[in-house]
């Protein structure tokens, strides 16, 4: 059921690969509530190609950018803003990479040029989106920026290896420049804490299956799935929750809280 939540916003949608991730949950719902929006994502994703049937159905445009790239992300702002016929109500940073996961490195094995793309891609690409938008004053007063993250920014989970350091990174600048961005036009920056998600970057880190099930059973509401993560990502781009700003917001049906359950107990 649609409510209307976005009607007339505008927005840019990062991260939709395939029809698993969360991004592309948020784009379908997006529209039904009413917002109209640019889809962008890696080149090199592109060529899958997934996303055209996502741009049809979403009537949205397509705008290529790395998000490492400060001229891309330069490009994104002024030709989103062009297509859309304004400023930026809301932004999602769905993007995470880390070449020593795909790689299959442990933690205590890291190659530390793959440790910086982890970091450049997944972290420092939130504070490039946010630079580039300041700069050009893109976004809309009383707009927000939403950033996908992961508990083990937090606690650890040896199998995250350095997307753990990228994700405390990516909260950091949330914080950070959530202050500025404050301050200068009122746009509210948050990080969303997301239940572990099959999805292509969630499947590719080590262990998943056995992880996705036990913290399944630790949350007391069990794992949030990608469409209600995309429901609550929603929400923060709402007019309904615009005093929230720099925070890390758990969405993981109560895990975060809790040290052990009942179904845990009883399978040991
Ligand atoms: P996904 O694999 O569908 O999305 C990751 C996206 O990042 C892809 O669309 C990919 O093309 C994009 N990307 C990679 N490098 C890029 C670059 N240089 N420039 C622009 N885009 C680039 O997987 P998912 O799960 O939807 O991931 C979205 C976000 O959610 C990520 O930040 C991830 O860490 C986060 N997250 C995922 C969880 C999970 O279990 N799946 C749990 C908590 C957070």
């Amino acid at each position: 059921m649609a409510y209307g939540l976005l009607n007339g916003k505008r927005g840019i949608i990062s991260g939709a690969l395939n029809e698993q991730s969360i991004a592309w949950k948020v784009a379908l719902k997006a529209k039904e509530e009413g917002a109209s929006f640019v889809l962008t994502n890696a080149p090199i994703a592109m060529r899958m190609g997934e996303i055209n049937r996502l741009a049809e159905q979403c009537s949205a445009e397509i705008i290529p950018a790395d998000a490492t790239s400060v001229e891309d992300l330069e490009k994104l702002f002024t030709q989103s803003q062009e297509v859309l016929g304004g400023k930026i109500d809301f932004v999602l940073h769905s993007i995470g990479m880390s070449p020593n996961i795909r790689k299959g490195r442990a933690y205590t094995d890291l190659n530390y040029e793959w440790f910086k793309q982890s970091l450049d891609v997944s972290a420092m690409s939130l504070h490039k989106m946010l630079q580039v938008a300041y700069k050009q004053d893109a976004i809309a007063e009383w707009g927000s920026v939403v950033a996908l993250t992961y508990m083990a920014a937090q606690r650890t989970f040896p199998f995250y290896t350095d997307m753990a350091e990228a994700k405390a990174m990516l909260e950091s600048i949330t914080r950070s420049f959530g202050y500025h961005y404050g301050k200068f036009r009122k746009v509210r920056v948050n990080t969303v804490s997301q239940s572990p998600t099959v999805t292509t970057a969630g499947s590719g880190i080590g262990g998943f299956d056995k992880f996705y099930g036990f913290a399944d059973k630790i949350a007391p509401l069990g794992n949030a799935s990608a469409d209600q993560c995309a429901d609550y990502c929603l929400t923060l781009f709402s007019d309904f929750t615009r005093m929230v700003t720099m925070q890390n917001l758990f969405h993981d049906g109560g895990f975060v809280s809790t040290g052990v359950s009942q179904e845990v107990m009883e399978s040991l």
